[in-house]
């Protein structure tokens, strides 16, 4: 049996908000894990990854995760799968629109792991976004300060797709 980790920082809310959300639609068994709390073992312990990296600092990880980078990049996650969501805020930081989602993106593959869960990018307007690979995102962004109403479909569709793609 594949195991399934759901990691985020549980003193947000907006983010432990959404995973809640995906919590509630995982059709099986899921961990969740607090980043801020995550230890080495935990952070190797699973098949499929499912993050919540807000994006912080004009264009950066939040200092929760950030932490987190150096152990990350002592890892290796060939075999493993990561889809990643991330608020951000569109209009209040458009040249670095849920850059954090793109930040992790790239961690994560270069230790050997496969990102999974791209999304269109159509829908939002920004001017830059280092989460943006040929015109998708490399996984769920989303925006509470101006499209709220859009959360719980997004969600709805990226959890349907992500379980489709994840090994198991
Ligand atoms: C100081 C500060 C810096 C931010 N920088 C960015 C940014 O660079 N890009 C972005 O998309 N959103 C940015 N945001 C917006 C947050 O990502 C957004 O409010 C998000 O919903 C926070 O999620 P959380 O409360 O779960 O951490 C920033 C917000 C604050 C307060």
């Amino acid at each position: 049996m594949k195991k399934t980790g759901l990691f985020y920082s549980f003193n947000t809310h907006k983010t432990a908000q959404v995973a809640q959300k995906i919590k509630e639609l995982w059709e099986g068994d899921i961990d969740e894990i607090n980043v801020e709390k995550a230890s080495d073992d935990q952070l190797m312990a699973y098949d499929n990854y499912i993050m919540g990296v807000p994006t912080w600092f004009d264009g950066e990880l939040p200092n929760y995760w950030d932490e987190l980078v150096p152990a990350l990049e002592d890892m290796n996650f060939k075999g493993k799968t990561f889809a990643i969501f991330g608020n951000g805020d569109q209009k209040g930081y458009p040249e670095n629109f849920g850059d954090g989602v793109g930040i992790m993106a790239e961690i994560v593959e270069k230790q050997g792991g496969k990102v999974i869960g791209y999304t269109e990018a159509d829908d939002y307007e920004f001017e830059s976004s280092r989460a943006l690979r040929d015109g998708k995102f490399v996984g769920l962004l989303l925006d509470f300060e101006n499209q709220a109403r859009k959360n719980n479909s997004r969600i709805k569709n990226w959890v349907k797709q992500i379980a489709n793609q994840m090994v198991s």
